[in-house]
């Protein structure tokens, strides 16, 4: 949710800056700006629309004087103030000495830029930020230091920020701030980076610096400093990424998100590697909970939001069949408004590919002040949420950049079953011989995606068959259900039509009536064997939604011999374990909505109004 990027050093800042936020575009596209400083000052361009507009004005332009000695830069998903010229960042202090970009939302802005207009002060925009433009203008005007002014109004604001600053007159300077909203340093020989994550500048350092909440960090060519809201110096954490620089790249993938596809199987037998030791042991990456408070855990609640809350609800299948503890499934932004009940107990697990989403960073916070023990599943290292956790588990799938999960999903799903078998274990209700059937079933997923994400083609030819249809409808039952919900996300999130998914059973209790002559609806049927009483039943619930003229498409299971006698279309997955089998059936549902959206023409990587990390409430 927004991008930002800044540089100081001895490169061409200007292109520096539009390289990241080439990166970062997939936190937000609704407009993107630069400000680079140099001898004469400040050059600012900003343009609504995609990060190319800008391109395209810096083009026309003389790009400034001067060669820029530092720049930030900005990609933005609008929260006040429509996308347009004017509220695109940066924005600019009334005397015109500062200019500053901003991710977040300051919560008493109108507060503030009442007291500012009352001061004669004028806005150009209708945004939250400019009032921090104008306000750190104001305070850099009292004693010219650029770190202490920020400090100052950072103490005036209330909400979630990200800020990145220059000021005219100390050319070479970056004064970044960071409250509740990602920011992490960049670090190589003379020049140095802030970012919101670390895309914006693999391709230049692998060396990070991680910031704490509420630290005002300030780079030049000299070095890096932080301090504290008091003025204190402190110590930001020092790390390497490991993400090589191609992880950013298509690597020949019209999209992103078809390279990500293509990634699942690396992506999941990444997330399953060394999970189990020797002694047939799981192993979590960081755990600050001892045996006995995971023997305790008598209740857990999953939160999340989006795709990470569809892997959560797969998880509540495996993780209390296997654990015997009840689960709850919430969405994180309803999840502290309606007080649950929450003990030392009770295991939260927040699932966030990015780690910074705010709706379930704010649920995690409430459940710590009910003393709830917090383990989190994510993607990127050293993010706000697993910090704020008890234990977490990577799920080391490599950077995703369509906005539209993929790799997160099956990866998500994964760490989850190894975290439902970790506490199996722990409170010894599995035998460790079904441990070990249920682990050696996972480490053959790998192999059975492998299979499924090869079998794009006939999808691709089935998507385009059904893409004149305004409205799809997909069905499942037990963890055929969060498959179909899943589905029914992807399709709406990159086709913008009416995609819904049901619970198969709940269909004939009024969204049936949703079904017209030639409908799509995409049934998620259960394996035949095993649980046989799910598969007739699900039979049953595609008669139903067949004989009201619905044209049917089965996901199916290799061996089924019954679906496709009942089904236009049939897709079939390998053979697996029912619990493990969404990590098979939510592939050809991606492929799904890849396809129908490119036979619209829709932008598959970018899809409109959405951003990727969504760091506001
Ligand atoms: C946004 C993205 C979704 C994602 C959700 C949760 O809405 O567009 O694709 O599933 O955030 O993101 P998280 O990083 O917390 O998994």
């Amino acid at each position: 949710m927004c991008g930002i990027i800044g540089y100081t050093g001895p490169k061409d800042a200007l292109s520096i800056a539009l390289e990241g936020l080439r990166r970062l575009e997939y936190r937000g596209y609704d407009s993107a700006g630069i400000a680079a400083t140099g001898p004469t000052g400040i050059d600012v361009w900003k343009k609504s629309g995609k990060l190319v507009n800008l391109e395209a004005e810096l083009e026309a332009s003389d790009r400034g004087a001067a060669t820029p000695t530092a720049a930030i830069g900005h990609t933005r998903w609008a929260t006040h103030g429509v996308p347009s010229d004017d509220n695109a960042h940066p924005h600019t202090s009334q005397d015109g000495r500062i200019s500053l970009v901003h991710n977040g939302i300051i919560e008493n802005f109108s507060q503030l830029r009442s007291e500012l207009t009352n001061t004669g002060v004028e806005f150009n925009s209708q945004t939250d930020t400019e009032v921090a433009a104008h306000l750190l203008g104001l305070e850099y005007a009292k004693d010219g230091d650029l770190t202490a002014a920020m400090r100052r109004l950072c103490q005036r604001l209330e909400g979630a920020f990200t800020f990145l600053a220059v000021a005219a007159d100390q050319p070479e300077v970056i004064v970044g701030a960071r409250r509740n909203s990602p920011l992490v340093a960049g670090v190589a020989d003379g020049e140095y980076f802030l970012a919101s994550d670390v895309a914006a500048f693999i391709s230049h350092t692998s060396e990070a610096v991680e910031l704490g909440q509420d630290q005002i960090v300030t780079i030049s060519p000299e070095g890096i400093a932080l301090h504290d809201l008091d003025g204190a110096a402190v110590d930001g954490k020092p790390y390497s990424v490991d993400w090589d620089i191609n992880a950013a790249e298509k690597d020949g993938y019209d999209t992103f998100m078809m390279k990500e596809i293509h990634q699942q199987p690396t992506a999941v037998a990444d997330t399953l590697r060394g999970r189990i030791d020797q002694h047939g042991h799981i192993a979590l990456d960081e755990v600050r909970l001892s045996e006995q408070e995971f023997r305790d855990i008598n209740k857990v609640f999953i939160i999340a939001c989006g795709t990470s809350y569809h892997a959560g609800l797969v998880t509540k299948y495996a993780l209390e069949h296997w654990t015997r503890i009840p689960c709850e499934v919430e969405l994180a932004s309803e999840f502290r408004y309606r007080d649950p009940v929450l003990d030392r107990s009770t295991l939260v697990v927040a699932i966030s590919q990015s780690g910074e989403t705010m709706d379930t960073l704010m649920a995690v916070r409430h459940a710590r002040t009910q003393n709830a023990r917090i383990l989190s599943i994510s993607n990127t290292v050293g993010s706000s949420i697993p910090r704020e956790s008890d234990a977490v588990v990577y799920t080391r799938a490599g950077i995703e950049v369509a906005v539209a999960s993929t790799k997160a999903f099956l990866t998500q799903a994964a760490a989850c079953y190894v975290v439902a078998l970790h506490i199996a274990q722990r409170r010894g209700v599995m035998y460790s011989d079904e441990v070990a059937a249920v682990v050696e079933s996972l480490k053959a997923m790998p192999d059975k995606i492998e299979s499924v994400v090869g079998n794009g083609e006939s999808i691709r030819n089935l998507a385009q068959h059904i893409a004149a249809h305004q409205r799809v409808l997909f069905i499942g039952r037990h963890v055929g259900y969060p498959v179909a919900l899943e589905g029914a996300l992807k399709l709406k999130e990159l086709a913008y039509i009416h995609a819904e998914g049901f619970a198969a059973g709940e269909l004939k209790h009024g969204p049936i009536s949703l079904i017209e002559s030639g409908t799509p609806v995409v049934a998620l049927v259960p394996s035949p064997a095993g649980r046989s009483v799910l598969h007739d039943k699900m039979i049953s619930n595609m008669q139903e939604v067949k004989a009201r003229g619905a044209q049917l498409i089965a996901i199916a299971e290799e061996g089924d011999d019954v679906t496709a006698s009942h089904a236009d279309h049939t897709v079939y997955v390998p053979q697996a374990p029912t619990l493990l089998a969404p990590i098979l059936t939510a592939i050809p549902l991606q492929y799904l909505a890849v396809e129908y959206a490119g036979a619209l023409g829709h932008d598959i990587d970018q899809p409109r109004n959405l951003a990727k990390s969504v760091t506001v409430e």
